[in-house]
């Protein structure tokens, strides 16, 4: 579902937010339809659901939740057409804002035929009573909080314990701009889940902003706590002045995940452009001299998802991991590298294979078969 981009007028950076969220959850739920026993159960957890700074006030069409629930729905509609087992889908809403859980509940009391179920207070205070309800099947939980004041230990003991994925907001400019002020070292603490966060964070490289020497520490931390082998991100711009605004992590225990990710990154990083495009032309009053679809394309090219940077970079990575670690299997290699760098699956076939033809890889191909398989040990030449 492609949300509509004049109700964004001025928060387009949301827009494009919903984008990837929708497109990565469209992508996930139809990933469940994998040959299995029994009908797929997915769960869809809205963690800080809002509606937070919504334009359609009767059906909250440009909010997480309601864009998260017709798209999910249009998945399960589309199976039953398939004739595959019906997808069951549970949606789980919180809400702390009084005023905006009221209209939360509403929307979900005006759509019965739904397994809703609306959650007041913190996420952090309800995590028991929502994983509670969705013990079974896979999870995917949206956390996007309005800056960085979250208990991150519960968030992360509620992800921990679910089978599934999520996607994380980390709102980086405001990160930039506050987190070095020492009335927030408490704040930032709980959000790193580490209250002695500043000793590390001292003996990062000078030269990091801030919000990427927060980002790294927050990443690490997932990773310690095992709720995420893999953190892929991409950064969201703001349209009208092209500085970070976020950046989604999406965090994930799966290579499949990764390459998702980094599939659904390529459309969305061509939506962000086209819009950034609209708004110079409409700000300039001038039509632009090249065709939008030309534009996306020489962006795409120069800093995109598998553009020549990205390759080239990826092919170092990947052969700097295989010294580092001879015969790693293809599959944990291509997550570490994809994760790293804007690249899918496909480039980093392409890349085994120039760098094996070119004797500095080493590694047996079955019969018939041109590229590794997950299983595949790489070696060094
Ligand atoms: C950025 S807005 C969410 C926007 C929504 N996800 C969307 O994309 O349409 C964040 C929301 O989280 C709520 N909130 C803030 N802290 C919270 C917490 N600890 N637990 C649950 N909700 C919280 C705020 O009231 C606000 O409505």
């Amino acid at each position: 579902m492609q949300p509509q981009i004049e109700r964004y007028r001025g928060r387009e950076q949301s827009y494009i937010k919903h984008i990837l969220l929708n497109k990565y959850l469209e992508a996930a739920a139809y990933k469940l339809l994998q040959p299995r026993r029994g009908a797929p159960v997915f769960n869809f957890v809205d963690a800080f659901a809002g509606p937070w700074r919504v334009s359609d006030r009767d059906d909250f069409s440009d909010a997480s939740f309601s864009q998260a629930l017709i798209t999910l729905d249009t998945v399960r509609q589309q199976l039953i057409k398939m004739g595959r087992p019906g997808l069951r889908v549970r949606y789980r809403f919180c809400e702390r804002n009084q005023e905006s859980f009221v209209k939360l509940r509403q929307f979900a009391a005006e759509r019965q035929e739904f397994d809703i179920q609306v959650f007041q207070g913190s996420f952090e205070d309800n995590i028991d009573e929502i994983a509670a309800t969705c013990r079974d099947g896979f999870t995917f939980t949206f956390i996007d909080p309005t800056g960085w004041n979250i208990r991150s230990n519960r968030v992360f003991s509620f992800l921990r314990n679910l089978n599934g994925e999520f996607l994380f907001n980390f709102m980086a400019e405001d990160i930039n701009r506050h987190s070095g002020w020492e009335g927030v070292s408490e704040s930032v603490g709980r959000f790193l889940a580490d209250p002695a966060w500043k000793h590390e964070f001292q003996n990062l490289p000078r030269d990091w902003p801030n919000e990427r020497k927060i980002l790294h520490l927050l990443k690490t931390k997932m990773k310690e706590s095992g709720i995420a082998t893999y953190l892929p991100e991409i950064a969201i711009l703001r349209p009208r002045d092209e500085r970070v605004k976020m950046r989604l992590l999406l965090g994930t225990h799966h290579v499949r995940g990764v390459h998702v990710f980094r599939t659904v990154q390529k459309v969305v990083e061509a939506e962000a452009v086209s819009v950034r495009q609209n708004i110079k032309v409409e700000q300039s009053g001038q039509p632009s001299l090249f065709p939008s679809s030309q534009i996306v394309e020489i962006e795409a090219d120069r800093g995109g998802v598998s553009c020549p940077a990205h390759v080239e970079r990826a092919t170092e990575m990947l052969c700097c991991i295989v010294n580092q670690t001879p015969g790693i299997g293809y599959e944990n290699l291509t997550g570490m590298v994809m994760e790293l760098v804007p690249v899918r699956t496909p480039d980093l076939n392409k890349i085994a294979v120039t760098l094996r033809n070119a004797g500095r890889l080493k590694f047996d191909l079955p019969p018939r078969k041109r590229t590794p398989l997950p299983g595949t040990r790489i070696f060094p030449v």
